[in-house]
């Protein structure tokens, strides 16, 4: 996809700050620190766009990027991060659930896992929302550049196994491994968001 343009639009701390003009949305949803922002900024070329950061834990709205003027990034907060209080745990879990049971224009979700390890509880959580609401998604297996090949191999085997519902494909944003992948499945989401609407 040729990327006109893409900026940031707004961040969205309850249901009522969501976009409103109903064009079709991809979200990006994981654990925090596993590369979500890293994975916009990339797909898009921009290396500024969404913000990343060593501090885990910190986003916690959603932001919504344009695209082309005719679809959106939603990149969401993370869950996960042990030092936030349980107060915002819960939060989480009311978020993300209101977004995946109401948002209809979201037409992809891509649920990022981290390459070198076992989905998590919450990884698997997320997983099984996904399913349970009938969304089209992909996982992305991020920071696979720190894994050996072989290694990679191993633990996308492991991670099929765990997550046999899902289509999983292996990135990096340091090497763009993987993004011709996610560019072609975000391209028929939105060819299929089109055709149903
Ligand atoms: P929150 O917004 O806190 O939920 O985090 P996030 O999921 O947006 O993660 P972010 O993109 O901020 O990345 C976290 C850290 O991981 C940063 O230091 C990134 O540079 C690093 N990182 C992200 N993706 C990759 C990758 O593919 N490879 C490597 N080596 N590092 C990565
Ligand atoms: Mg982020």
């Amino acid at each position: 996809m040729k990327i006109i343009s893409a900026e940031f639009v707004k961040s969205a701390f309850k249901r009522e700050h969501w976009t409103t003009d109903s064009l079709p949305e991809i979200a990006f949803l994981g654990r925090s620190n596993v590369g979500k922002s890293s994975l916009i900024n990339s797909l898009l070329q921009r290396k500024g766009l969404a913000r990343t950061s060593n501090t885990p834990g910190r986003t916690q709205s959603i932001n919504f990027f344009l695209i082309n003027e005719s679809f959106y990034f939603a990149d969401l907060p993370g869950y996960g991060y042990a030092k936030v209080s349980k107060q915002t745990r819960a939060d989480w879990g009311v978020m993300a659930e209101e977004y995946l049971a109401n948002r209809n224009e979201l037409t992809l979700s891509i649920q990022l896992i981290d390459a070198r390890h076992n989905p998590t509880a919450l990884d698997l959580q997320l997983n099984e929302w996904l399913n349970f609401y009938r969304k089209n998604h992909i996982i992305v297996a991020t920071k696979a550049d720190k894994l050996s090949s072989n290694k990679l191999k191993k633990s996308l085997f492991e991670i099929e196994k765990m997550l046999p519902e899902s289509k999983i494909l292996a990135y990096s944003s340091t090497t763009g491994k993987g993004k011709e992948q996610i560019w072609t499945e975000i391209g028929n989401a939105l060819n299929n968001f089109h055709r149903n609407s």
